[in-house]
Order: C-alpha cells, then sequence, then structure tokens
C-alpha cells in the first residue's frame, strides 16, 4: 500500500483483516514522507514500511525505479494507493501495470489531480463523491473500477465535505480491495469488472 498521508484508508483495510473471509492483508506500507500518518498505523498493526524519498534520488526517474523495487519485494498482488500525492512514473507501471489502483475523492473523470475536494467545491457541484480506479501513466484517469456519490451540503467547506467522502471512499476500497482478492479484476478497454 502507498500512502503519503494520515492514512485513514490504510486503517480501514487494516480493520478488515479481522473477518476472515476479507481475503486481502496488507503486506507493506511505502510512503514518500517519512511523516506519513500511515507509517505510523502500520507500524502499530505489525505490518513492513518504507520510505522512499524523492530527495534522496538524482530525479523523478530514478526515484520512480527505487519505489518499484522497493514494492517489488513485497511481491504483492495488488498495489493500492490511498492518498499517495505523487504520480507513478513508467518503470514503476511497467512492472505493475493493470495491478495498480487508486482511490480519488471525486468522481472521475471530474476534478482529477491534488485538489478533488476543493475543485468539485469551487465549480459548485451538488453531487460529488469518490472513485476506486486502475492507475495508468494519465493523472486519474485510469479505468474506473467503482464510485461512489456524496451529496454536497450548503455548508460544507472543503474539510467537512472531504470527511463525509472519506467516510464513504473507506467502505468502498474495502469493498473493492476483498473482490479483487476474493474474485479476478479484468479489464476490456475502459470496462473493468469485478468478481
Ligand atoms: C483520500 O481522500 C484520497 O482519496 C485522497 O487523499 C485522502 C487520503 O486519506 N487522495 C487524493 O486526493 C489523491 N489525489 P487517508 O490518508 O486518510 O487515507
Amino acid at each position: 500500500m502507498l500512502v503519503s498521508g494520515g492514512g485513514s484508508n490504510l486503517a480501514a483495510l487494516l480493520a478488515a483483516r479481522s473477518d476472515p473471509a476479507f481475503g486481502a492483508r496488507v503486506v507493506g506500507v511505502l510512503s514518500d514522507d517519512p511523516g506519513a500518518g500511515g507509517l505510523d498505523l502500520a507500524r502499530a498493526a505489525g505490518v513492513a514500511t518504507v520510505v522512499v524519498r524523492p530527495a534522496d534520488f538524482a530525479d523523478r526517474a530514478a526515484w520512480d525505479v527505487a519505489l518499484a523495487a522497493a514494492v517489488g519485494v513485497f511481491s504483492p498482488t495488488l498495489v493500492v494507493s490511498a492518498g499517495f500525492m505523487r504520480i507513478l512514473g513508467a518503470s514503476f507501471l511497467a512492472r505493475f501495470a493493470g495491478r495498480v489502483i487508486n482511490t480519488h475523492p471525486a468522481l472521475l473523470p471530474a476534478f482529477p489531480g491534488a485538489h478533488g475536494v476543493r475543485d468539485a467545491l469551487a465549480y459548485g457541484v451538488r453531487v460529488t463523491g469518490c472513485t476506486v480506479h486502475l492507475v495508468d501513466e494519465g493523472v486519474d484517469t485510469g479505468p474506473i473500477i467503482a464510485q461512489r456519490a456524496v451529496e454536497v451540503l450548503a455548508a460544507d467547506d472543503e474539510a467537512s465535505l472531504h470527511e463525509r467522502i472519506k467516510t464513504v471512499e473507506r467502505a468502498l476500497l474495502v469493498d473493492v480491495v476483498g473482490r479483487v482478492a476474493r474474485g479476478a479484476l479484468t479489464v476490456e478497454g475502459r470496462h473493468v469488472r469485478l468478481g
């Protein structure tokens, strides 16, 4: 699992392990940021952690190769990016293509990028939500696996809306990861089938 932030999505996946029928387990947590709260959650749960900092590499491509190597050590079936605020590059995707998923706090293809909640709010949409999608070389452009809608309330600011989205997002991510672990994920063009 790849995280840059607090790791509430990671926490939800770690909690899901207590259900033996869930079918998936988190084998490792990697971050670009040694201060990411998700790393503490992983350590507390006894899950291995690795930090691969861009600042330690000559360029983005070298960092990407190192990240791919660090993830490869865990031989993951699926790579889950949740709040990982870096673009995965060509080397990473060449190695893990088709089995990297990302969760995004908006209904893609609307509001991709680092500020999905802020951008949706600024645009004035009445409904936004979250998307779990396969990662390709673009920014939040890969085939969509699952989405859920969240209503925007008149009193919402970015923080309140993001919190409500995250509640829905965690459940969606756990559902998708469990279904991938228990079944198959097939992709035909832009269409993804689970199980
Ligand atoms: C999630 O809402 C995720 O969709 C978002 O960051 C949050 C991470 O929360 N990701 C992006 O905005 C990526 N563009 P978490 O650290 O509590 O799991």
